[in-house]
């Protein structure tokens, strides 16, 4: 019997259902849907009768249960039977036998293939626990956030990593466990994910379940899902690599010493010998001392300055001060006067140089200058120029430092600021990547144009320290232009 023969008019959706429907007359099968043709192996015009179906024993309790149904008219759960393919394949299945609306004495049957559901259960749970698995051996933390920071879901292995229960984070705000210093940056992200697109990577602490906080690096992803905008992060602890960079940042500012301190050594003879000179005339009542007083004052303070400003370098510093950035770039000339000099190259600064503070380490800031106008000269073609310029607006301070040199290839811009990146000889490849960690502590950002054959400007940028205290500052997305 064809389904097109049947008198009962079925509403298309049942052809559609996942899970297998039959309708039985007396003990022959009118309706069947696609799926239980699919499950059972018969063409849709083969005639079934349920004793097909069924092995003796089922057979027998299933047809007493299907009168009773239609006697009773009530629905009935019938478990445990075994339901047989038309290739003798056999499967426990779960029957929901019910009586038909219509006036014929129709048994629908609802058949639930219980191994089947069985087998994707036990996948299920396979599947978790490799997931689980994964989670555990994966030292990464997986945050999934409501857009106002609300944690959704979060690997377990944040228990291992900062020391919380991941289940009692969630509904938590993901803000509350970060560096109040670095929250602002945190949650720009997640602002500008509302309407970008593009993945955002930062750094920021973190605090432990013990109170302490550490460094993490984590990438945001904006997800979009039917129910609203959600947005994932991979939180990866960086204390070793901050160590690490700490190290170099070390190792870069003492070689820095060591070779400035060479050509302040040859700075300060110079001074040295004409106050000797000096000296010797009036001991032997050449020259009166009061006509001579202030030149020799003047060589004395500008060796006092050198010496005082070599030796801050050694000490140790993680300070954070307000600064004028003027008075750090005339250091920085005082430094490096003897570099440029000695390359032929003069050193610039711009005139009616405003007053620009900002917080932070004095030491640290003059060391990013240094990098930069020691590379700028070391770029240069002899009797060339390297300008720098201090300007502001409202919110920054902008130190330009400006050559003439040989320029940047394009495809160098990308390696610069990775470290032991050099193509100097005896370059260490460290100066840059100091330097932009450095901006980045200070919540800055340093950007290269750079021509070929033309020159090369590095512009810093760095939050004004407006007011005493208030820190007015650029939020930062990536420490580098181009990256
Ligand atoms: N102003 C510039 N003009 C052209 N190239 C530059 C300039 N500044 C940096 N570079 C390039 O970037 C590379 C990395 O610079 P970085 O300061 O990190 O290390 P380095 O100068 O090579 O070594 P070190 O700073 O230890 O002497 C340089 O080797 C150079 O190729
Ligand atoms: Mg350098």
């Amino acid at each position: 019997m064809k389904i097109e023969d049947t008198k009962f008019n079925f509403n298309k959706v049942v052809d559609q259902l996942p899970n297998p429907i039959m309708i039985f007359k007396n003990e022959q099968l009118v309706y069947a849907n696609p799926s239980t043709y699919q499950l059972l192996g018969y063409e849709e015009y083969e005639e079934i009768f349920l004793k097909n179906l069924l092995p003796m024993g089922d057979y027998e309790k299933v047809l007493t249960q299907f009168q009773q149904v239609l006697t009773d008219r009530k629905s009935i759960v019938l478990k445990d039977i075994t339901l047989r393919t038309k290739e003798n394949k056999r499967m426990k299945t779960k029957l929901y036998a019910s009586p038909s609306n219509h006036k014929h004495p129709f048994i629908q049957v609802y058949i639930q293939d219980t191994v089947y559901s069985a087998k994707l259960k036990q996948d299920f749970t396979d599947l978790q626990k490799k997931y689980q698995d994964l989670t555990n051996y994966i030292s990464d933390v997986i945050a999934y956030y409501k857009q106002n920071g609300s944690i959704q879901y979060i690997t377990p292995s944040v228990n291992r990593e900062f020391g919380y229960k991941s289940d009692r984070l969630i509904g938590c705000c993901a803000f509350d466990f970060i560096h109040p210093q670095d929250r602002k940056r945190v949650e720009y992200i997640f602002r500008s994910l509302t309407y970008n697109t593009e993945q955002k990577q930062v750094r920021f602490r973190v605090r432990q379940n013990v109170g302490t906080y550490v460094w993490v690096e984590s990438a945001f992803y904006r997800i979009e899902e039917e129910q609203g905008l959600y947005i994932l992060a991979n939180l990866k602890k960086i204390e070793k690599q901050i160590e690490a960079e700490k190290l170099a940042m070390q190792t870069e500012k003492l070689a820095m010493v060591g070779e400035l301190s060479a050509g302040i050594v040859h700075e300060i003879k110079n001074p040295l010998t004409s106050i000797k000179g000096f000296l010797q005339l009036m001991q032997v009542g050449a020259i009166e001392m009061k006509d001579y007083i202030n030149i020799l004052k003047a060589e004395v303070d500008r060796i006092e300055a050198m010496a005082v400003n070599m030796l801050s370098f050694a000490k140790p510093h993680d300070s954070v001060d307000r600064h004028n950035l003027k008075d750090i770039i005339k250091d920085v000339f005082l430094l490096l006067d003897v570099q440029a000099n000695k390359n032929n190259i003069s050193l610039s600064l711009n005139e009616d140089v405003p007053n620009v503070f900002v917080k932070g380490d004095e030491i640290q800031l003059k060391q990013v200058l240094i990098n930069l106008v020691k590379n700028a000269i070391e770029a240069s073609h002899s009797n060339s120029k390297v300008e720098v310029k201090l300007a502001q607006d409202c919110r920054n301070g902008y130190i330009k430092v400006i050559d003439y040199g040989k320029g940047i290839p394009k495809r160098q811009l990308s390696k610069l600021g990775k470290s032991f990146y050099t193509t100097k000889e005896e370059g260490t490849g460290l100066g840059l990547m100091v330097s932009y960690r450095i901006i980045e502590h200070h919540h800055g950002q340093i950007k290269i144009d750079s021509k070929l054959g033309e020159g090369t400007t590095f512009t810093v940028w760095l939050p004004k320290d407006v007011y005493q205290g208030q820190e007015l500052g650029p939020i930062k997305e990536s420490y580098k232009s181009g990256t």
